[in-house]
C-alpha cells in the first residue's frame, strides 16, 4: 500500500476501486484504516475508496506532539491534492468524525456528503481533557498493551465476540505509543463542532451503535437535530464499532448512503 509524504510526514493510505465518485473513510481512535476492512469491498463496486492512517496510528509516521484535528484536516486535503481528488464523500467514526467536521470547516466544497458514524459534536470538558493528557501519558509510559487494555472493553458492545476482542486488540497494536498520545492530545483541544452543524448543507446521514457507550445515540441524536435533512440509522447488536460489531447492517447503510448522492 502506498505512502505519500505530507508536511513531513510519511501518510499510509489505501487508494482502491475507480471513481466516478471518492469515498474517505476516516478512522476512529486508537485503530487505523484497517478497521474498515469489511466495508471498502461493497464502496469499490462503485467509488473509488481512499483509506488514510492518521499520523503515529497504523503504518503512517511522524506524530506530532499534537495530532490536532487541523493538523489532520490538511493531511487528509493534501492527500486527496495529490491525488487529484476535488470532491468525495467522506465518512469518519468518532475521532473520524470530529475530523470529518474540520475537513468540512477548512474545505466545504471538497466535500460530498457526511456520514457521521459513533461520534459528538461538543468539545472536551476540561476533566475530559485532563483525563486524555493523563492517558497520554500513561501510553507513552506502558505502550501499547496497556492501551488495548484500557480502551478495547469502551469500544465494543457488552460481552462483545471474542474474535472481535482479538481484532480490536490488533488494530491498536499497530500503532505507536507517541501515534497514540499525539491522537489524544490532538482530541483534548478539539473545537466545539456544534455550531458547525447549522452550516452542514451536504447530504449527511449519521449512524451509532445502539449500545455505544462511548457517543450513545443521545449524541447521534443531537446531530440529526443539528443538521438540515440528516438522517439516523441506529445498528443493533453494536456498541461503538458497529463496523466490525455488525458490519452487515453498517455496510448496507454506509454503501447505500454514497451510492445515492446527487453529483
Ligand atoms: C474514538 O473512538 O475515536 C474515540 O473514542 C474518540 C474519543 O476518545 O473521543
Amino acid at each position: 500500500m502506498p505512502t505519500f509524504e505530507v508536511n513531513g510526514a510519511p501518510l499510509h493510505y489505501l487508494d482502491v476501486g475507480h471513481g466516478p465518485s471518492t469515498v474517505v473513510l476516516l478512522h476512529a481512535f486508537p485503530l487505523h484504516g484497517g478497521m474498515w476492512a469489511g466495508q471498502v469491498p461493497a464502496l469499490t463496486a462503485r467509488h473509488r475508496v481512499i483509506v488514510p492512517d492518521y499520523r503515529g496510528l497504523g503504518q503512517s509516521g511522524s506524530p506530532p506532539v499534537a495530532s490536532t484535528m487541523a493538523i489532520l484536516a490538511e493531511d487528509v486535503r493534501a492527500l486527496l491534492a495529490h491525488l487529484r481528488i476535488e470532491r468525495a464523500g467522506v465518512a469518519g467514526l468518532s475521532m473520524g468524525g470530529y475530523l470529518a467536521f474540520e475537513v468540512w470547516r477548512q474545505a466545504p466544497g471538497l466535500v460530498r456528503g457526511l456520514a457521521l458514524c459513533d461520534t459528538k459534536a461538543g468539545a472536551d470538558t476540561a476533566e475530559g481533557a485532563a483525563g486524555r493528557e493523563a492517558f497520554a501519558k500513561s501510553a507513552l509510559e506502558h505502550g501499547l498493551g496497556w492501551v488495548a487494555d484500557q480502551m478495547t472493553p469502551k469500544l465494543l458492545k457488552p460481552n462483545p465476540e471474542p474474535a472481535v476482542v482479538k481484532q480490536v486488540r490488533a488494530l491498536i497494536g499497530a500503532g505507536t505509543p507517541a501515534g497514540v498520545a499525539a491522537a489524544q492530545r490532538g482530541m483534548a483541544v478539539r473545537p466545539d463542532s456544534t455550531p458547525t452543524l447549522a452550516t452542514v448543507t451536504v447530504p449527511t446521514l449519521v449512524v451509532v451503535g445502539e449500545e455505544d457507550g462511548l457517543t450513545p445515540p443521545a449524541e447521534a441524536e443531537k446531530l440529526v437535530a443539528g443538521i438540515r435533512g440528516a438522517r439516523l440509522v441506529k445498528i443493533p447488536g453494536a456498541g461503538h464499532l458497529p463496523c466490525l460489531e455488525n458490519p452487515g447492517p453498517f455496510t448496507a447503510v454506509l454503501a447505500g448512503f454514497f451510492d445515492g448522492l446527487p453529483d
